[in-house]
């Protein structure tokens, strides 16, 4: 790819799009455009924008790709696979002015909102008139909507309610080239053509950047009950995980979490939970639905499972405020984890039932290639956050030996009916093991569709492919 600097020329014309004063090329500004929360990588934009309609941004797409300039879109920078890294440079598009709630629509439990909304604050929103919208990422608290759509985000209430992807109904997009398109309609089933929105939902801002997004929303579940539930042994924990599904119950979250990650998010965050010697794992169980009664009988269902799985006392959570706790614990595994120390973090899925033989494999080729791992994640999805920690390892080893250990991991994946990210997306640290999960007709399926919305491969450069 042959791509052009940012000409004197080219930045007056993005002060004349979008106004000066939403122009940088300030070493502070494109410092803080150089990374997200993946790793420790950096890449340095040569300008950022900061656009507030559709229009600005297919002016800037029409003149970067005349000038052969890599743009790169930027959400709220908590990505975890380097979406929005400018790994070439460039112009980074910074979507944090497009933060409106434009209309929450109760008569047919729909919303129109632009992408940069914090995900917490849509929630908040929508939960204000009785509504739900369920996706919610460890980061919801500072993500924007727009990432999620770019990674197709889950959360821990995926299990019980889908992805992102499960509630997008249409959005509008500004292609590579300029042209402003919406993607579907405003429907909850839709059998007209092909799917342009799922195409979009999960494209990791290399197909369009989206401008304006519809999703559907649910009645809000008014009642919930938390369990945290020790075990012995992890993969008892995990066996235990299918047999819950398997009873016919449905958790709407079915969290999963080493004793490491225990550990660390205690030092991380104030927050006390029992940790005796002999525990290992803990499973963060949540049901959630209008009656509480009814609520009642599914965790006793649920314990008396668990207990055939050797799990020590379950502990209810009695308050708001414990609730609370927990579950600020879990949404701090991955920054508790960082704090600690450099990582890598792969975001591995596979069919529920087979995360036993996952956490196991993980642990073998843990010590085949020598590196520790602190897993956690969504059990009930069968997607563990392997976080690989980088300590002692050699900068070598981390840089050649780990890798191998890790495309082992993945193949591992693969081979239980699995694949290589469940929720983070593929990003600029995953590209390299693409060929584990797809080959080479299915990958030139996806260049091909790359290359009919972004000829000159201007948009969000070094992503998904080699
Ligand atoms: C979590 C993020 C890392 O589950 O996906 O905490
Ligand atoms: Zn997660």
């Amino acid at each position: 790819m042959e791509f052009q600097k940012i000409s004197e020329q080219l930045l007056a014309e993005f002060k004349a799009i979008v106004g000066d004063e939403f122009v940088y090329t300030n070493r502070e500004v494109l410092e803080q455009n150089s990374r997200d929360y993946t790793e420790d990588l950096r890449f340095y934009p040569e300008v950022v924008v900061r656009p507030s309609n559709a229009e600005e941004i297919s002016l800037l797409l029409k003149i970067c790709n005349e000038a052969r300039v890599p743009v790169t879109p930027r959400g709220a920078g908590t990505g975890l696979s380097g979406g929005a890294l400018p790994v070439f440079g460039g112009l980074v598009i910074a979507m944090d002015r497009f933060n409106k709630i434009i209309k929450i629509d109760e008569r047919n439990l729909q919303a129109l909102v632009e992408p940069g909304v914090i995900n917490q604050v849509f929630q908040n929103a929508v939960m204000e008139k009785g509504l739900f919208y369920p996706p919610d990422p460890a980061s919801r608290g500072s993500c924007f909507l727009g990432g999620n759509l770019a990674e197709s985000a889950g959360g821990p209430k995926a299990v019980k309610y889908g992805v992102t992807k499960d509630y997008v109904l249409n959005c509008e997009v500004v292609l590579p080239t300029g042209e402003i398109i919406w993607t579907g309609a405003n429907v909850l089933k839709n059998s007209t053509g092909y799917n342009l929105t799922q195409l979009l939902v999960g494209s990791e801002g290399t197909l369009g950047i989206i401008t304006k997004i519809v999703f559907k929303l649910l009645p809000l579940p008014t009642e919930n009950l938390l369990m945290l539930v020790p075990f012995f042994s992890s993969e008892k924990a995990c066996e235990a995980v299918s047999a819950i599904f398997r009873a016919g119950l449905t958790p709407s979250a079915l969290e999963f979490m080493e004793r490491d990650c225990l550990l660390y998010v205690m030092k991380y965050v104030d927050v006390k939970i029992p940790l005796k010697d002999e525990i290992n794992a803990h499973l963060l169980i949540e049901v959630d639905g209008t009656d509480r009664d009814v609520l009642f009988k599914e965790c006793e269902r649920i314990s008396e499972i668990l207990y055939q799985y050797e799990c020590d006392e379950v502990l209810f959570a009695d308050t708001a405020q414990q609730k609370a706790d927990l579950w600020r614990a879990r949404r701090s595994a991955g920054e508790a984890v960082k704090s600690h120390s450099i990582y890598k973090e792969e975001d591995t899925v596979v069919p529920r039932a087979e995360l036993p033989i996952l956490l196991k494999g993980v642990k073998a080729i843990g010590a085949k290639y020598g590196f520790r791992s602190v897993c956690y994640g969504h059990a009930g999805d069968g997607n563990l956050h392997v976080n690989i920690i980088k300590e002692e390892i050699s900068d070598e080893d981390w840089n050649t030996k780990v890798p191998l250990g890790i495309r082992e991991i993945f193949e591992l994946c693969v081979s239980l009916g699995g694949t290589i990210s469940g929720e983070h997306g593929i990003g600029y640290v995953q590209k390299g093991y693409m060929d584990i999960a797809f080959n080479k007709t299915q990958m030139d399926l996806m260049k091909g569709i790359k290359n009919l919305f972004d000829p000159n491969g201007i948009l969000n450069p070094g992503k998904i492919f080699l």
